[in-house]
């Protein structure tokens, strides 16, 4: 059995997909203008309908996915196929110019029963919705992992085309069936793109009048047309325009977000220095963070997911901090996921000299500066890759020093709580942090008591 995500059935789909697309256009064509094919298109249509025939016993062959579970039983799946899309498969496939000519001459219909090709077009979407995901190898219970590879909005919109495309082709066609003296004296390519223009005028309601109805089954068609155009209209406009504001969710939801600040900033009364950083803050969300607030999708993962994303989100952060690189698996995986994110802009105060603690933090991008707040001196600038506010939290006491951004910083933090408890199951990372804290301790007293230290 076949795994209905795997790799090769995957683009076998893209290729049916390609070969109903080419029916679909030139079946109705060659209906309508009744033109004969060069051999070498002989072959190539043979050579389409064998890979529809191959295409149905493979379906025979493909195990069923349903909700989630994998059918493989051949007796099922053969059910199943029959009762869904067998028949318009095998009608799609079936030459009945070879094995028919019988049945043809009797009814007369010869080559109207290649309309029957057309039927698989009903199966572009099945098709189509397969294409938006890429079976990417194969996990370990024996599924194929899907990955998106096109965005959905995107995708809607290429399949709005693909769609109207092809319906308008096929009212074309339609047109010039029903009108066989339509431009008698032109050739085949001014007489198709002129009933083509027909049928986007007529579908998108325009209607400019300069090509009319002449017979009644002609006016009966327009009529039809008209009223499918005005629903197909409709719905395809409001929802391109519902897809393009949609394409960019985010950036509407951030103008949002602005509009509500700038109507707090206005209610509460504001400085205007004070507006301005708030202002600045969320103008750097966007443009640092896409505006995307991390810790809300965070709460909303399983922890399953949570810590294999937070190893991968971290891994910046793991490969600059060099404590990280050497520590065992376990003590990176409890503190990854207990990382907060947060940013500060250069020359916003972290936290100040004589605060209550709360937090450790890590630096994973930018450099902070050390400074003692009543002397303002500075007893440090911190790189990325190195953490501070380690030394109040391990002596629970205030804040030594007052620490600010000196750039745009990234900045992770890991609660008093969780970084007693990890200190506690970790004496490896207690020494190294409290190895730490010891030498910052002495450098500041050596900076604040100079003589002492000769
Ligand atoms: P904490 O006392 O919690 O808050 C201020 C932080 O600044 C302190 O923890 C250390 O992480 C950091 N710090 C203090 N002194 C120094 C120093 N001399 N060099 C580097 N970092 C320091």
């Amino acid at each position: 059995m076949i795994h209905p995500n795997s790799p090769y059935k995957r683009i076998w789909d893209l290729f049916v997909f390609v070969c109903i697309t080419y029916f679909a256009i030139e079946v109705p064509v060659r209906l309508v203008f009744h033109y004969k094919l060069s051999a070498g298109v002989n072959y190539f249509e043979r050579a389409i309908q064998i890979v529809f025939g191959i295409d149905v016993i493979l379906n025979f062959n493909t195990a069923i996915l349903k909700d989630r579970l994998l059918i493989h039983n051949r007796k099922i799946v053969t059910k199943t196929y029959l009762r869904s899309w067998f028949l318009i498969d095998f009608l799609s496939a079936f030459p009945f110019d070879l094995f028919g000519g019988f049945f043809f001459q009797y009814f007369g219909v010869t080559d109207s029963l290649k309309i029957l090709r057309l039927l698989r077009s009903v199966r572009v979407f099945e098709l189509f919705k397969s294409l938006r995901l890429l079976a990417l190898g194969a996990d370990s219970d024996d599924r194929f992992k899907l990955v998106e590879v096109i965005n959905p909005m995107t995708f809607r919109l290429i399949f709005f085309v693909y769609w109207t495309s092809l319906f308008a082709h096929w009212v074309a066609c339609g047109w010039i069936h029903l009108g066989p003296d339509f431009l008698p004296d032109k050739d085949i390519t001014t007489r198709y793109i002129r009933a083509l223009y027909w049928s986007v005028t007529t579908l998108t309601t325009i209607g400019y009048g300069d090509i009319t109805p002449v017979t009644n089954s002609q006016t009966i068609y327009t009529m039809g047309v008209m009223i499918l155009g005005v629903g197909i209209y409709g719905y395809v406009i409001g929802n391109i325009a519902t897809l393009l504001s949609n394409l960019d969710i985010s950036r509407v939801t951030f103008q949002e977000k602005l509009n509500t600040i700038d109507s707090f900033i206005k209610y509460k009364k504001l400085p205007p220095n004070l507006a301005n950083r708030i202002r600045s803050y969320y103008v750097n969300l966007w443009e640092n963070k896409h505006g995307i607030d991390e810790t809300e999708i965070w709460n909303q993962l399983p922890s399953g997911i949570k810590i294999d994303v937070s190893m991968f989100l971290h891994n910046h952060l793991i490969s600059v901090v060099p404590f990280f690189k050497n520590a065992p698996e376990e003590l990176k995986r409890e503190v990854v996921l207990e990382l907060k994110p947060s940013f500060y802009m250069k020359g916003d105060v972290i936290f100040r000299e004589g605060d209550v603690p709360h937090n450790m933090y890590f630096l994973s991008k930018g450099h902070v500066e050390v400074i003692k707040e009543n002397s303002g001196e500075l007893l440090a600038t911190l790189n990325s890759g190195s953490f501070f506010g380690e030394m109040s939290l391990i002596d629970d006491s205030l804040r030594t020093a007052t620490i600010r951004a000196g750039s745009y910083c990234d900045v992770y933090t890991l609660g008093k709580d969780r970084f007693n408890e990890i200190l506690k199951h970790h004496p490896d990372f207690a020494k190294h942090i409290q190895g730490i804290a010891e030498e910052r301790k002495r450098n500041q007293s050596s900076k604040s008591h100079p003589k002492e230290t000769k």
